[in-house]
Protein backbone atom coordinates (compact mmCIF):
# COMPACT_ATOMS: atom_id res chain seq x y z
CA UNK A 1 0.00 0.00 0.00
CA UNK A 2 1.98 3.36 -1.39
CA UNK A 3 1.62 6.28 0.74
CA UNK A 4 2.58 9.07 -0.81
CA UNK A 5 2.03 12.32 -0.35
CA UNK A 6 -1.62 13.63 -0.78
CA UNK A 7 -2.04 16.37 -3.08
CA UNK A 8 -5.24 17.17 -1.94
CA UNK A 9 -3.96 17.66 1.95
CA UNK A 10 -3.10 21.48 2.86
CA UNK A 11 0.25 20.03 5.02
CA UNK A 12 1.47 17.12 3.45
CA UNK A 13 4.52 16.29 5.76
CA UNK A 14 3.90 16.33 9.04
CA UNK A 15 7.04 16.81 10.32
CA UNK A 16 7.17 19.97 8.40
CA UNK A 17 4.52 22.46 8.95
CA UNK A 18 5.74 25.63 7.32
CA UNK A 19 5.19 23.67 3.65
CA UNK A 20 1.79 24.10 2.24
CA UNK A 21 0.45 22.64 -1.43
CA UNK A 22 -0.95 25.96 -2.16
CA UNK A 23 -4.01 24.96 -4.25
CA UNK A 24 -6.09 23.75 -0.93
CA UNK A 25 -5.71 26.72 1.35
CA UNK A 26 -6.74 29.19 -1.49
CA UNK A 27 -10.26 30.67 -1.60
CA UNK A 28 -9.90 33.29 -4.29
CA UNK A 29 -11.30 31.72 -7.73
CA UNK A 30 -8.93 33.86 -9.48
CA UNK A 31 -6.29 32.05 -7.85
CA UNK A 32 -5.50 28.63 -9.93
CA UNK A 33 -2.79 26.43 -9.20
CA UNK A 34 -1.85 22.78 -9.72
CA UNK A 35 -0.84 20.00 -7.34
CA UNK A 36 1.90 19.71 -5.63
CA UNK A 37 2.45 23.22 -5.77
CA UNK A 38 4.33 23.87 -2.55
CA UNK A 39 4.62 27.80 -0.85
CA UNK A 40 7.14 27.18 2.30
CA UNK A 41 7.04 29.88 4.90
CA UNK A 42 7.65 29.26 8.69
CA UNK A 43 5.52 32.35 9.19
CA UNK A 44 2.33 30.47 8.13
CA UNK A 45 2.51 28.57 4.54
CA UNK A 46 -1.28 28.60 4.47
CA UNK A 47 -0.96 32.69 3.98
CA UNK A 48 -0.60 32.36 0.88
CA UNK A 49 -2.81 34.41 -0.33
CA UNK A 50 -1.68 37.47 1.51
CA UNK A 51 1.44 37.47 -0.89
CA UNK A 52 -0.86 37.97 -3.75
CA UNK A 53 -1.83 41.67 -3.31
CA UNK A 54 -4.00 44.27 -5.12
CA UNK A 55 -6.02 42.03 -6.66
CA UNK A 56 -9.48 43.06 -7.57
CA UNK A 57 -12.60 41.36 -8.92
CA UNK A 58 -13.67 43.94 -10.79
CA UNK A 59 -10.35 44.06 -12.77
CA UNK A 60 -10.71 40.16 -13.43
CA UNK A 61 -6.97 39.35 -13.84
CA UNK A 62 -6.18 35.78 -12.96
CA UNK A 63 -3.05 34.17 -10.79
CA UNK A 64 -2.52 30.48 -12.79
CA UNK A 65 0.48 28.47 -11.29
CA UNK A 66 1.47 25.23 -12.82
CA UNK A 67 2.19 21.72 -10.92
CA UNK A 68 5.26 21.13 -9.19
CA UNK A 69 6.81 24.46 -8.23
CA UNK A 70 8.05 25.14 -5.15
CA UNK A 71 7.77 28.94 -3.89
CA UNK A 72 9.61 30.36 -1.26
CA UNK A 73 8.69 32.36 1.89
CA UNK A 74 8.21 36.09 0.84
CA UNK A 75 6.96 36.21 -2.87
CA UNK A 76 5.07 38.83 -3.47
CA UNK A 77 2.64 38.18 -6.68
CA UNK A 78 1.98 41.83 -7.32
CA UNK A 79 -1.59 41.87 -9.27
CA UNK A 80 -3.21 44.65 -12.13
CA UNK A 81 -4.93 46.57 -9.60
CA UNK A 82 -1.41 47.91 -8.20
CA UNK A 83 -1.17 49.71 -11.07
CA UNK A 84 -2.24 53.47 -11.23
CA UNK A 85 -3.01 55.44 -13.79
CA UNK A 86 -0.17 57.24 -15.52
CA UNK A 87 -1.40 58.94 -18.40
CA UNK A 88 -3.03 61.86 -16.43
CA UNK A 89 -0.98 64.43 -14.63
CA UNK A 90 -1.02 62.85 -11.13
CA UNK A 91 -0.55 59.50 -10.26
CA UNK A 92 -2.52 60.01 -7.18
CA UNK A 93 -5.58 58.07 -6.60
CA UNK A 94 -8.33 60.31 -5.00
CA UNK A 95 -11.25 58.59 -5.62
CA UNK A 96 -9.48 55.58 -3.04
CA UNK A 97 -9.63 57.63 0.31
CA UNK A 98 -13.78 57.38 0.50
CA UNK A 99 -15.53 60.00 1.70
CA UNK A 100 -17.08 63.21 -0.65
CA UNK A 101 -14.42 65.17 -2.84
CA UNK A 102 -17.04 66.33 -4.98
CA UNK A 103 -15.10 65.63 -8.26
CA UNK A 104 -13.34 62.76 -8.24
CA UNK A 105 -13.52 60.03 -10.60
CA UNK A 106 -12.56 56.23 -10.27
CA UNK A 107 -11.02 55.02 -13.72
CA UNK A 108 -12.75 52.77 -15.43
CA UNK A 109 -11.15 48.99 -16.17
CA UNK A 110 -10.11 50.20 -19.92
CA UNK A 111 -7.85 53.17 -18.57
CA UNK A 112 -5.87 51.04 -16.02
CA UNK A 113 -2.78 50.11 -17.06
CA UNK A 114 -3.46 46.48 -17.12
CA UNK A 115 -0.96 43.62 -18.11
CA UNK A 116 -2.81 40.88 -18.08
CA UNK A 117 -2.55 37.74 -16.16
CA UNK A 118 -0.28 36.19 -14.34
CA UNK A 119 1.09 32.68 -15.16
CA UNK A 120 3.78 30.68 -13.88
CA UNK A 121 4.37 27.44 -15.41
CA UNK A 122 5.01 23.51 -14.13
CA UNK A 123 8.19 22.78 -12.06
CA UNK A 124 9.13 26.27 -11.33
CA UNK A 125 11.31 27.22 -8.49
CA UNK A 126 11.11 30.63 -7.23
CA UNK A 127 14.06 32.02 -4.15
CA UNK A 128 12.79 33.60 -1.13
CA UNK A 129 11.50 37.18 -1.52
CA UNK A 130 10.84 37.19 -5.21
CA UNK A 131 8.58 39.89 -6.26
CA UNK A 132 6.69 39.19 -9.32
CA UNK A 133 4.85 41.75 -11.29
CA UNK A 134 1.22 41.94 -13.34
CA UNK A 135 1.03 39.96 -16.32
CA UNK A 136 4.44 38.27 -15.97
CA UNK A 137 5.19 34.56 -17.69
CA UNK A 138 7.49 32.23 -16.32
CA UNK A 139 8.24 29.07 -18.13
CA UNK A 140 8.13 25.45 -16.94
CA UNK A 141 11.15 24.58 -15.48
CA UNK A 142 12.79 27.88 -15.00
CA UNK A 143 14.52 29.17 -11.28
CA UNK A 144 14.30 32.35 -10.18
CA UNK A 145 16.96 33.55 -7.94
CA UNK A 146 16.18 35.02 -3.90
CA UNK A 147 14.92 38.60 -3.97
CA UNK A 148 14.29 39.03 -7.65
CA UNK A 149 11.71 41.60 -9.06
CA UNK A 150 10.16 39.92 -11.90
CA UNK A 151 9.04 42.52 -14.38
CA UNK A 152 9.43 40.83 -17.56
CA UNK A 153 8.68 37.18 -19.10
CA UNK A 154 11.11 34.62 -18.27
CA UNK A 155 11.65 31.49 -20.65
CA UNK A 156 11.50 27.51 -20.11
CA UNK A 157 14.19 26.65 -18.25
CA UNK A 158 15.82 30.05 -18.11
CA UNK A 159 17.70 31.00 -14.36
CA UNK A 160 17.07 34.35 -13.79
CA UNK A 161 18.52 36.68 -10.79
CA UNK A 162 18.31 40.34 -9.81
CA UNK A 163 16.19 43.71 -10.29
CA UNK A 164 15.38 43.72 -13.22
CA UNK A 165 15.54 40.20 -13.27
CA UNK A 166 17.82 38.76 -15.84
CA UNK A 167 18.56 35.72 -17.29
CA UNK A 168 22.45 34.72 -16.03
CA UNK A 169 22.04 31.10 -17.90
CA UNK A 170 19.69 28.68 -19.67
CA UNK A 171 19.39 25.48 -17.72
CA UNK A 172 20.09 23.39 -20.58
CA UNK A 173 21.38 23.05 -24.21
CA UNK A 174 17.75 24.09 -26.74
CA UNK A 175 17.72 20.25 -27.61
CA UNK A 176 17.29 19.13 -23.97
CA UNK A 177 14.81 21.59 -23.04
CA UNK A 178 12.98 20.98 -26.53
CA UNK A 179 12.25 17.63 -24.98
CA UNK A 180 11.63 18.70 -22.06
CA UNK A 181 9.17 20.54 -22.81
CA UNK A 182 7.78 18.13 -25.10
CA UNK A 183 7.44 15.22 -22.93
CA UNK A 184 5.92 17.40 -20.12
CA UNK A 185 6.64 14.90 -17.20
CA UNK A 186 4.40 17.16 -14.49
CA UNK A 187 1.44 16.40 -16.83
CA UNK A 188 2.00 12.49 -16.32
CA UNK A 189 -0.17 10.04 -14.36
CA UNK A 190 1.77 9.91 -10.61
CA UNK A 191 2.49 6.32 -11.17
CA UNK A 192 4.49 7.21 -14.08
CA UNK A 193 5.64 10.05 -12.35
CA UNK A 194 6.98 8.16 -9.51
CA UNK A 195 8.38 5.37 -12.28
CA UNK A 196 10.27 8.52 -13.61
CA UNK A 197 11.71 10.06 -10.38
CA UNK A 198 15.13 8.55 -10.76
CA UNK A 199 15.22 9.59 -13.85
CA UNK A 200 14.10 13.14 -13.20
CA UNK A 201 16.48 13.65 -10.27
CA UNK A 202 19.34 12.44 -12.12
CA UNK A 203 22.61 14.72 -12.41
CA UNK A 204 23.73 12.19 -15.80
CA UNK A 205 21.58 15.14 -18.23
CA UNK A 206 23.20 12.93 -21.38
CA UNK A 207 21.42 9.80 -19.91
CA UNK A 208 17.89 12.19 -19.80
CA UNK A 209 18.75 13.09 -22.79
CA UNK A 210 18.65 9.82 -24.00
CA UNK A 211 16.07 8.11 -21.72
CA UNK A 212 13.42 11.13 -23.21
CA UNK A 213 14.63 10.98 -26.87
CA UNK A 214 13.70 6.66 -26.56
CA UNK A 215 10.29 7.41 -25.00
CA UNK A 216 9.25 10.60 -27.33
CA UNK A 217 10.22 8.12 -30.40
C1 LIG B 1 19.48 31.68 -8.62
C2 LIG B 1 20.41 30.70 -7.93
C3 LIG B 1 19.74 29.33 -7.90
C4 LIG B 1 21.65 30.65 -8.81
O1 LIG B 1 22.56 29.72 -8.33
P1 LIG B 1 23.87 29.37 -9.22
O2 LIG B 1 23.48 28.76 -10.51
O3 LIG B 1 24.76 28.58 -8.34
O4 LIG B 1 24.42 30.79 -9.62
P2 LIG B 1 25.75 31.53 -9.19
O5 LIG B 1 25.87 31.59 -7.72
O6 LIG B 1 26.86 30.91 -9.98
O7 LIG B 1 25.47 32.99 -9.73
C5 LIG B 1 25.41 33.32 -11.10
C6 LIG B 1 25.39 34.84 -11.19
O8 LIG B 1 24.14 35.32 -10.71
C7 LIG B 1 24.32 36.16 -9.56
N1 LIG B 1 23.26 35.82 -8.62
C8 LIG B 1 22.96 34.61 -8.12
N2 LIG B 1 21.87 34.67 -7.35
C9 LIG B 1 21.47 35.95 -7.35
C10 LIG B 1 20.38 36.62 -6.75
N3 LIG B 1 19.49 35.97 -6.01
N4 LIG B 1 20.26 37.93 -6.99
C11 LIG B 1 21.15 38.60 -7.76
N5 LIG B 1 22.19 37.99 -8.39
C12 LIG B 1 22.35 36.69 -8.17
C13 LIG B 1 25.70 35.83 -9.05
O9 LIG B 1 26.27 36.92 -8.36
C14 LIG B 1 26.43 35.52 -10.33
O10 LIG B 1 26.75 36.73 -10.99
P3 LIG B 1 28.15 36.90 -11.80
O11 LIG B 1 28.13 35.84 -12.86
O12 LIG B 1 28.04 38.28 -12.33
O13 LIG B 1 29.21 36.68 -10.80
C15 LIG B 1 20.74 31.10 -6.46
O14 LIG B 1 21.68 32.14 -6.44
C16 LIG B 1 19.48 31.54 -5.68
O15 LIG B 1 19.12 32.72 -5.63
N6 LIG B 1 18.81 30.54 -5.07
C17 LIG B 1 17.55 30.74 -4.36
C18 LIG B 1 17.67 30.23 -2.92
C19 LIG B 1 16.39 30.42 -2.18
O16 LIG B 1 15.85 31.51 -2.11
N7 LIG B 1 15.86 29.32 -1.65
C20 LIG B 1 14.63 29.39 -0.93
C21 LIG B 1 14.28 28.08 -0.30
S1 LIG B 1 13.70 26.92 -1.51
Amino acid sequence: MMNRPDPNKAFPNPNIPSLCYIKNVVTNPNIIVGDYTYYDDSDGADQFEKHVTHFYDFIGDKLIIGKFCAIAKGVEFVMNGANHRMDCVTTYPFYIMGGDWGSAIAPVKDELPLKGDTVIGNDVWIGQHVTVMPGVHIGDGAIIGANSVVARDIPPYAVAVGNPCRIVRKRFDDELIALLLQFKWWDKSIEEIERLMPTLSCGDVEKVREELKARLS
